[in-house]
């Protein structure tokens, strides 16, 4: 029997009662056949308030060593006077960086029983499946120079750089063709080649890619901001889309919205293959909510993204296929069934806190499991 050990980073705000959520998955699952360990760090204020950085060197060697990292939110008002260098964010970017996370595959799905929810009319939405990849590692979020220079007369610049190579556009291009093809055959990519050099290199790298290794795969380029109209015009004629990380920030919450509620998108950030066994790479889910730090500690969050993201753990890091689908199946019936926390509540069905979804989640899976 194999053992996965898993590193569980709650972090800040909802971040902790969202995971409690996903340890009752786990648990079910160690009455089955698999067998999750799980080590528990800090990340995030929760890192801050207890060694002075937003991530420890050890839990950085424990994330290093785990077959998967399970991450919840970070931070809050708490930390909001904490140098730039050490805030709570820093800790996240820490880890797409050090793992060498730079695909970041975000999917937006409406469940039927959520198309009432979005803010778009139910035949806009209803049956939508999109995968957002969003590169992970580069652009803006690390390009340097990134500073603040005191120019004196009391003006400064303020300067962050976006930049990308080849080799990360090829990369993340790649992982984008190779989704397209398990899925509806297309790639959207998104730059603004019309303002930025880095978009002309994307676009001409991303074409390269798809005319020399999926020419299977049909290719459509958009310019972001237009890709952004048409992500809330027509969302369902996306399949993949392929973006940079700062317009994959942006593109994926508004992506999110549309699903009914930014508390039901998951997230996987994966690494290269590894060189010896192919089969594993470095892996970190996290759901694409932040930490909600108005709604934090009262027992009302929605734990569905979070959930969902151990999903895609099941999926991508341990190809526990049918662990997955079951699991997802149980949160399509459990939503089904009318129970609804309250950011998706809707006339008819019936609200309930966090631990009473996951209750929910948790029974509706092991009975799936069963069966
Ligand atoms: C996300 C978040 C992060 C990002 C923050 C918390 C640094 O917004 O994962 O989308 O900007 O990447
Ligand atoms: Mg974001």
């Amino acid at each position: 029997m194999t053992t996965h050990k898993l590193l569980l980073l709650a972090g800040d705000g909802i971040g902790p009662e969202t995971m409690a959520e996903v340890e009752k998955i786990l648990a079910v699952l160690n009455r089955g056949e698999a067998r999750f360990e799980t080590e528990r760090g800090l990340v995030g204020g929760a890192a801050i308030d207890a060694h002075g950085v937003p991530i420890s060197e050890g839990d950085m060697a424990l994330a290093l060593g785990a077959d998967a990292v399970l991450f919840g939110a970070v931070g809050g008002p708490k930390w909001d006077g904490v140098a730039y260098e050490i805030r709570p964010e820093a800790g996240l970017l820490r880890l797409r960086k050090d793992m060498e996370l730079f695909a970041n595959l975000r999917p937006a799905i409406c469940y039927p029983a959520l198309a009432e929810a979005s803010s778009l009319k139910r035949e806009l939405v209803d049956g939508l499946d999109i995968l957002i990849l969003r590169e992970l590692t580069g652009g803006v979020y690390f390009g340097s120079p990134k500073e603040i220079v005191d120019l004196g007369q009391g003006q400064k610049r303020g300067i962050d750089t976006q930049v990308y190579e080849t080799y990360e556009i090829e990369r993340i291009a790649r992982a984008a063709f190779e989704a397209a093809r398990t899925r509806h055959g297309k790639v959207t990519s998104m730059e603004k080649r019309n303002v930025m050099k880095t978009g002309v290199l994307w676009n001409e790298v991303v074409t390269r890619i798809g005319r020399d290794e999926y020419p299977d795969v049909r290719l459509e380029h958009m310019l972001a901001d237009a890709g952004g109209m048409q992500l809330v015009r027509a969302p369902k004629q996306f399949d993949v889309i392929v973006t940079d990380n700062l317009f994959g920030d942006m593109l994926s919450d508004i992506a999110a919205m549309l699903t009914g509620s930014l508390g039901m998108l998951p997230s996987a950030s994966l690494g290269a293959p590894d060189a010896a066994n192919g089969a594993k790479r470095r892996a970190l889910y996290e759901p694409v909510h932040g930490s909600a730090p108005d709604i934090a500690g009262q027992g009302i969050a929605n734990p569905i993204a979070m959930i969902a993201s151990a999903a895609m753990m099941l999926r991508y890091s341990f190809g526990l296929t049918r662990e997955a689908d079951a699991l997802e199946a149980s949160i399509a019936s459990v939503l089904e069934s009318g129970t609804r926390t309250g950011d998706i509540m809707a006339p008819g069905c019936r609200q309930v806190g966090t631990g009473e979804m996951g209750d929910a989640i948790a029974q509706a899976f092991s009975e799936r499991l069963a069966a």
